[in-house]
């Protein structure tokens, strides 16, 4: 035996890890795939990596000195389940068994139990960065035992990325907390996404700038403090010309969003826990809407507003976008962390949510500037019930919301769809209410269903004899 950690599966996220792995000092990388051609081609193809290839799981666990560790990389669900039977069937007590795909944090907790009664360290880990990141430094959210992390640990470190000296890459909490920490992760990517497709969509129908003009904007906005890996990316796909038609490329791809089902578990998971991350939910749903031909198709003549939006000052109101994008980005980040830190008290998870932070400063696909912001907020306040309510973000809204506000009214004036714009707006406002229509709901509640309500003025729980002679009475609470 004389590698130090292994890898299974070797399509791309697999396979660029391990020469990700490699090209680390110290360490001896064995890899292994169900198919062995994959083996054989990445073993040829990279000899510099001294990979120490297996082809059978038993090869494959004498390959690695105690305590074995294994990477494994492959599809979340089924195949995950069968490579971890065959580790755990080749593995002893003390070894670790590593899973970076995007795995459903509820299973990486089932998993966790289950693979824990025989001995063996079971760690869900979220890998964020894509084929590139995995490469070249991916952004890593490992979860599992503290012993596990004791071996992990400085592998990790060597090859994640680094974002201001340091790598990102941290020990999130124990079983599923890397998995779920990932999974807000990619809600919040979704979230980010949609809003910079709706602020490209209203300056495209503002102004009537081209796909190349904007290109343009986002390129100018990354130099301010929406700078991020997703504005970035942005400006790229906008500039790009199709080569078939010389049309640019954003006009001749099929405008239907897919999703792998990440931003619908984050939404899933913040409804179970109570928690409103509507950006994200908007921004899912909105990838939905789009993917559904039949519904758009009998739905293209509804009556509209009847005048197109005609924007006077082109550059005013693409500076008024800007504001509103990044107000609706802090909403954004706000409910993906109070989704993370209703997780951790869910599931009893130690999360320092300022950590959380600076390891997504690099390496992953929400990677941006603005995530040392939220790393001050919460070194400033490490248990800020509300992100936004830091005074760095205050700030930023103070400035951005009358703009927020024009845009989202610009938008719903021209019939021009903003969900995420209006829905973080709606959020924020609803946040910052003195009372809300809440209490009808209750008065609702309650006299359909003598569900109980409380009263502001006394302790107690009450109801009121609705279908009687309405007097009110003290009542059980039924929530
Ligand atoms: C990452 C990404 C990645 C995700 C893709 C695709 O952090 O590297 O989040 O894990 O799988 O972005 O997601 P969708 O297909 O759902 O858009």
């Amino acid at each position: 035996a004389r590698a130090n950690i292994g890898v299974v599966g070797l399509a791309v996220m697999g396979s660029n890890l391990a020469r990700n792995l490699a090209s680390r000092e110290g360490n001896v990388v064995a890899v292994y795939n169900r198919s062995r051609a994959k083996t054989d081609e990445l073993v040829r193809d990279h000899p510099e990596a001294g990979f120490v290839p297996a082809f059978s799981y038993d090869e494959f666990a004498a390959s690695l000195v105690k305590p074995r560790t294994a990477v494994i990389m492959v599809k979340a669900g089924g195949p995950t389940d069968a490579v971890i039977d065959e580790l755990v069937r080749v593995f002893e007590p003390g070894d670790i068994i590593v899973d970076g795909g995007n795995a459903l944090f509820s299973d990486t907790i089932r998993r966790e139990k289950a693979v824990r009664e025989t001995g063996i360290n079971f760690v869900g880990m979220g890998v964020s960065g894509g084929e590139e990141g995995a490469l070249l430094g991916p952004s890593l959210m490992p979860g599992g035992s503290d012993e596990s992390w004791i071996t992990l640990g400085p592998i990790l470190r060597s090859i994640a990325a680094v974002a201001e000296g340091e790598p990102c890459v941290t020990h999130i909490g124990h079983d599923g907390a890397g998995h779920f920490v990932k999974m807000v992760h990619n809600g919040i990517e979704y979230a980010d996404m949609q809003l910079i497709a709706e602020a490209y969509d209203l300056i495209r129908r503002g102004t009537g700038k081209t796909p190349a003009e904007i290109a343009d904007v986002f390129a100018e906005w990354n130099r301010g403090e929406l700078e991020s890996y997703l504005i970035e990316i942005t400006a790229e796909v906008l500039r790009q010309v199709d080569a078939e038609t010389q049309k640019p490329l954003v006009d001749v791809i099929l405008d239907q969003a897919g999703a792998k089902g990440t931003g619908a578990w984050t939404v899933q998971t913040a409804l179970s826990l109570g928690v409103p991350v509507s950006g994200i939910a908007e921004a899912t749903f909105a990838r939905s809407l789009s993917s559904h031909p039949e519904q758009r198709s009998v739905s293209r003549d509804l009556p509209g507003p009847a005048d197109a939006l005609d924007v006077a000052d082109a550059d005013a109101f693409i500076e008024e976008v800007r504001l509103a994008l990044y107000a609706s980005k802090i909403v954004a980040y706000s409910q993906g962390f109070d989704e993370i830190r209703a997780g951790a008290a869910e599931y009893g998870w130690d999360i320092d949510l300022g950590a959380v932070s600076k390891i997504w400063r690099g390496g992953c696909i929400i990677r941006a500037q603005f995530l040392n912001r939220i790393a001050d907020a919460y070194a400033a306040t490490p248990d800020l019930p509300v992100l936004l309510t830091a005074p760095y973000f205050v700030e930023a809204l103070g400035r951005g919301q009358d703009a927020w506000r024009r845009i989202v009214q610009t938008a719903a004036g021209a019939g021009i769809p903003a969900p995420a714009f209006s829905s973080s707006l709606a959020y924020y406002d609803g946040l910052r209410a003195e009372r809300l229509p809440a209490a009808l709901i209750q008065g609702q509640r309650d006299f359909f269903g003598a569900h109980t309500y409380k009263r502001i003025d006394k302790d107690g729980t009450f109801h009121t004899l609705w279908s009687g002679d309405r007097t009110e009475i003290e009542a059980e609470d039924t929530h």
